[in-house]
């Protein structure tokens, strides 16, 4: 394709039909920003620049995107016809082809404006305008032809008649514009409709009016162009594009039992031949390895885990977990854990930042926090390191081939050297040497016959009374 087209994407209004504190551009879809979507669609399409009209929670808009966008403040927003002339003096002079997008239209994919693109290039087209056919178009801008077909305008919903209303080729708000075409009709537009706004829809009017050529491109899947005004479309969205990126791990080779209970972030890597079980989250900065099976119920977040995994009904937080490991059920991994080849991790099990090493096994009611331990240990049920004292937090080391009794209380800073016993039910204060064994608590004591002692002295006390 010739000269990469310029983006303008409009972003700075309110979202009053939200009824959030919060700006719409950032609204959580997928764990992404609501306007990242349309970013990465025209970067992936190769826009550039692109520029983002901002306005309302203008900062924090723009705090969220980073740097890699241009930005046009909209101070007030007095109609997207205004916002994008707000962006005309960041557009490069030399720029041909001007795409403009609305930030709130998340399921449209880098072919829309391929193809919007190519259309604009194709026939020259003051315009190129993305309609959709749509069942019940209400809410939307209703596209005007005449008799012969030709566009000749867009009417607002608010401002059209009932006989317009019952149109149901609609404005999806994707557009590519001749920028000479768009800079030469945006100062005629004025601000004489039910909205008091200057609408970027009266553009396509204008330059209908002047004989240009207005072209359309119909999506054949009009889901694509699909705005988000409200928190139920915010809803119907996030399950579209939840499906489509399920649809995509699954022709890659990944086995979803049951996309309905499957939550899985566009974030994600998943390897061959792994099987994602029902209501299995999946967020954030997370690779799976191949051949793994993953829940059922697990939620996984911020997480790199290596090739024939086995995690169910945990929940694991920014961790890194190496290939044949196994955890659940009912285990809790939080951050800074790193779990090498072969660990095992058993049911109520809490680890903190702990890093275990190769083929040593966790399996059973256990708390481990700050610690680092070695290969092929066992750590016994109901073993707790006690890493806080209140004030501070203090590192526990265990070695290589240790054995940590049932119970035992490990209380930090401690080290426990390679191939050593602690014996179970001890609370561990001082530091055991390799080989050694470690013993902490009161001897047994064992008084033969004072059940039966008690019981005679009972019975003499009763007999006693009676007299
Ligand atoms: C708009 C179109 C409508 C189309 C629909 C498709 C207009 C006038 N109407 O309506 O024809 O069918 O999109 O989704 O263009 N914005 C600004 N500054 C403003 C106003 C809006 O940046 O002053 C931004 C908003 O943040 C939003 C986008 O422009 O991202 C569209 O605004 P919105 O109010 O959602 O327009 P719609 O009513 O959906
Ligand atoms: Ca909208």
């Amino acid at each position: 394709m010739a000269l990469a087209p310029a983006a303008i994407v409009m972003a700075a209004g309110k979202g009053t039909r939200m009824k959030s504190e919060h700006p719409k551009a950032l609204a959580p879809l997928l764990g992404q920003p609501l306007i990242s979507y349309v970013l990465r669609a025209l970067e992936a399409a190769g826009a550039s620049p692109i520029i983002v009209v901002v306005g309302h929670g203008a900062e924090q808009v723009q705090q969220a995107l980073g740097e890699r966008y241009h930005y046009a403040l909209q101070a007030e927003q007095l109609g997207t016809g205004h916002a994008v002339m707000q962006a005309l003096p960041h557009l490069p002079a030399d720029a041909a082809h001007v795409l403009v997008a609305s930030g709130d239209s998340p399921l449209v994919t880098p072919e829309v404006f391929h193809a919007l693109y190519e259309t604009a290039l194709r026939t020259d087209a003051a315009c190129v305008l993305a309609t959709a056919l749509l069942d019940d178009p209400t809410g939307y801008g209703r596209i005007l032809r005449d008799a012969a077909g030709a566009v000749v305008g867009i009417v607002e919903e608010k401002d059209a008649t009932a006989e317009q209303r019952a149109i149901r080729e609609v404005c999806t708000s994707f557009y590519c514009f001749r920028a000479d075409a768009l800079r030469d009709a945006l100062p005629q537009l004025d601000n004489q409709n039910a909205q008091g706004e200057y609408y970027l829809t009266d553009v396509i009017g204008i330059l209908a009016q002047q004989g240009a050529r207005i072209e359309t491109w119909q999506s054949p899947d009009p889901t694509l162009l699909l705005g988000v005004n409200n928190r139920w479309e915010l809803a119907q969205a996030a399950h579209a594009l939840r499906m489509r990126i399920l649809k995509q791990l699954c022709l890659e080779g990944v086995t979803i039992v049951d996309p309905a209970t499957t939550y899985i972030e566009p974030t994600v890597h998943i390897g061959r031949d792994t099987v994602v079980e029902p209501n299995t989250h999946l967020r954030g900065n997370t690779t799976i390895g191949a051949n793994c099976i993953l829940g059922p119920d697990l939620y996984l977040q911020d997480t790199q885990v290596g090739d024939r995994c086995h995690l169910f009904r945990s929940h694991i937080v920014g961790a890194r977990i190496e290939a044949e490991v196994s955890v659940g059920p009912f285990a809790h991994i939080r951050p800074g854990t790193v779990l090498h080849r072969g660990v095992r991790v058993g049911d109520f099990v809490e680890i903190k930042n702990v890093e275990i090493g190769e083929g040593t096994k966790v399996l059973h009611l256990t708390y481990l926090g700050d610690a680092t331990i070695g290969r092929n240990t066992n750590i016994g049920a109901g073993t707790i390191t006690c890493n806080y004292d209140g004030a501070r937090k203090h590192r526990t080391v265990i070695g290589d081939n240790v054995f940590v009794g049932s119970h035992a209380t490990l209380i930090a800073p401690v080290t426990i050297g390679d191939g050593a016993y602690i014996a179970a039910a001890s609370p561990i204060t001082d530091d055991v040497p390799p080989e050694s064994l470690a013993i902490a608590r009161s001897h047994q004591t064992v008084k033969e016959g004072w059940v039966r002692k008690r019981r005679e002295s009972k019975q003499h006390g009763a007999g006693g009374n009676e007299q």
